[in-house]
């Protein structure tokens, strides 16, 4: 090896010292769909004083995500009403962080922090890195026609529809949160679902139901097939059963009439 392999091999060995060393490679891994929750754990046990309720610590780069200390807590203002860690969990030592209706602007490290010591003297310990990615929904769907294609709008997220034929390349609203509804027969919110109902096959593409800025939280291929004709000896049989509902009258007697009027018929 010559002098700039051997200095190269050096930082190599540098850079992996200081990369196995940082917070970063313990990093923890937590992945939600948009609109669920999300849990990213936490373990504080070894680190807890008996004597004192522990404070707890989240933050992402951009700034305080929550805080407890006993009953009292702080929610950032990006994360109101949607996190916690359950008092009754960090006394257990379970700092996890429980995040309702994820949103794609949560993916992102969360870092969790233990508040130690007197209030003049207060020290924080660093406990846990988590890196939270948020993904989208896909689904493929095969409805029939003149049946309900029923679309999971997730969560309250959801501002808009849109719908692309599978013959065309723009895509038309459908759907629209706090918009004046247009009679549209066909179209209904019902819960969290947004229901089509006779469906066509020109209703076959794909769905999008997209949040505020845009971001597709779910993508619907939908297929519209033709419903399955009965077999032919089941159509015998269910037009037989017909038969004898409506007709009064058995179908030897109706021959034997015919015959009885015909015979009269020629005997004029
Ligand atoms: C913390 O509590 C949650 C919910 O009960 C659980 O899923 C998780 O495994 C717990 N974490 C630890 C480190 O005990
Ligand atoms: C798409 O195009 C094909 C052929 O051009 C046509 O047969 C079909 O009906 C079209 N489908 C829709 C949904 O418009």
């Amino acid at each position: 090896m010559d002098r700039d392999n051997w200095i190269s091999a050096f930082l190599m060995l540098w850079l992996l010292i200081c990369v196995g060393s940082s917070p970063l490679s313990v990093v923890v891994h937590a992945s939600s769909r948009v609109g669920l929750p999300a849990v990213l754990p936490c373990s504080v046990a070894s680190h807890l004083e008996s004597d004192r309720k522990p404070h707890i610590q989240w933050q992402t780069i951009s700034g305080s995500v929550f805080e407890r200390m006993g009953q009292e807590q702080f929610q950032g203002e990006a994360y109101r009403d949607r996190v916690d860690v359950p008092e009754e969990l960090l006394v257990r030592g379970n700092c996890s962080l429980f995040l309702q209706d994820v949103r794609f602007s949560d993916a992102g490290i969360y870092e969790s922090y233990l508040v130690v010591g007197e209030s003049s003297i207060k020290k924080r310990i660093f406990i846990q890195s988590v890196y939270l990615a948020v993904i989208d929904h896909k689904d493929i769907k095969s409805v029939q026609t003149g049946a309900e294609l029923i679309l999971d709008l997730h969560t309250h997220q959801a501002e808009q529809v849109i719908f692309q034929n599978n013959n065309e390349t723009d895509w038309t609203v459908l759907w629209e949160k706090d918009a004046v509804i247009k009679k549209k027969g066909y179209l209904e919110k019902r819960d969290k679902k947004l229901i089509l109902s006779n469906v066509a096959a020109r209703s076959a593409g794909t769905y999008k139901v997209l949040d505020s800025e845009g971001l597709a939280l779910s993508t619907v291929k939908v297929t519209v097939t033709e419903p399955v004709l009965p077999k032919e000896t089941e159509t015998l049989q269910i037009q037989s059963a017909l038969g004898k509902a409506t007709m009064s009258m058995p179908p030897l007697r109706l021959i034997t009439l015919f015959l009885t009027l015909n015979v009269m018929l020629q005997m004029n």
